[in-house]
């Protein structure tokens, strides 16, 4: 689903943004990929979508390579791999339908099966009253549906999602995680970066891939951890995540 094989990304400065990453993500699998602020979780993402291209290495997403795909036919792996964004990206001035009904004509469905297909979708992350809603009429939550909503369109295998609840409250985010988890039962990969750990937490049976300043240090489906920097492996977020609980929170149960 997707493959990095050894990929370093420079920008033109000294630090890259991500050194030497190689995790193999498989059909229905569902992963975190966490990490500080600048650790290169965006970056990752950018890559898998074929938005930007590795420095070294290679990425392979369903089918399509970063060393082989050209840039007129990236389209073609858009309408296979869903992408979700912290701001939502909606079209503004438009509903909730409109959004959704945008992205089916893009994808080129037939004019008649657009208002259905797209009510069908409204429908399946839970927002069928609110389909005729302007986005501004909409919270958070709800706006962060309606994106969902268009990127399952094209019924990709694959969604990925940059800190999608990253600018929700915490019941919202709840909500977005078992959409999510929905989606991921019916058989869709899931690649979303957060560094909310809390959310980890409470979905232990996800993969956990952490980056620190470009590496991967840390991956729970390995037995073998990455060679890392020993002063920073295994991750520095994921010890946190595994480690005892604070003393203050001790005290507070
Ligand atoms: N287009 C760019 N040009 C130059 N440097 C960039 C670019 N995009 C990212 N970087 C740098 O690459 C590093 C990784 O950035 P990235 O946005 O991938 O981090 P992140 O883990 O997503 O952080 P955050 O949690 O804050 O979203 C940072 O040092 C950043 O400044
Ligand atoms: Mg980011």
């Amino acid at each position: 689903m997707i493959k990095f094989i050894k990929v370093t990304k420079e920008y033109g400065r000294p630090e890259p943004a991500l050194s030497d990453v190689s995790f193999h993500l498989v059909k229905g699998q569902f992963a975190f990929l966490t990490g500080h602020s600048g650790s290169g979780k965006s970056t990752a993402l950018r890559l898998a979508h074929l938005a930007e291209r590795p420095t070294h290495g290679e990425v392979r997403v369903s089918g399509f390579s970063s060393s082989r795909t050209s840039r007129r036919d990236v389209w073609k792996l858009r309408r296979k791999v869903g992408y979700v964004f912290q701001d939502f990206r909606l079209l503004p001035n438009r509903t909730a339908l409109e959004n959704v009904s945008f992205a089916l004509e893009v994808i080129g469905s037939s004019r008649k099966q657009i208002v259905p297909r797209a009510q069908r979708l409204l429908a399946q992350v839970g927002l069928a009253p609110k389909a005729g809603a302007w986005v501004h009429e909409l919270s958070g939550g709800e706006q962060q549906r309606v994106a969902i909503a268009r990127a399952l369109a094209s019924e990709p295998l694959l969604l990925l999602a940059d800190e999608p609840t990253g600018n929700l409250d915490e019941r919202a985010t709840r909500g977005i995680m078992d959409l999510f988890w929905e989606i991921n039962v019916l058989g869709m990969a899931v690649l979303m970066a957060t560094h909310d750990l809390e959310l980890m937490r409470r979905h232990p049976k996800a993969r956990v891939l952490e980056l620190d300043e470009g590496h991967l240090v840390y991956d729970s489906a390995e037995k073998e951890q990455p060679e890392g920097r020993p002063d920073r492996s295994p991750g520095v977020l994921i010890s946190d995540l595994a480690g005892e609980p604070e003393p203050a929170q001790e005290r507070e149960i």
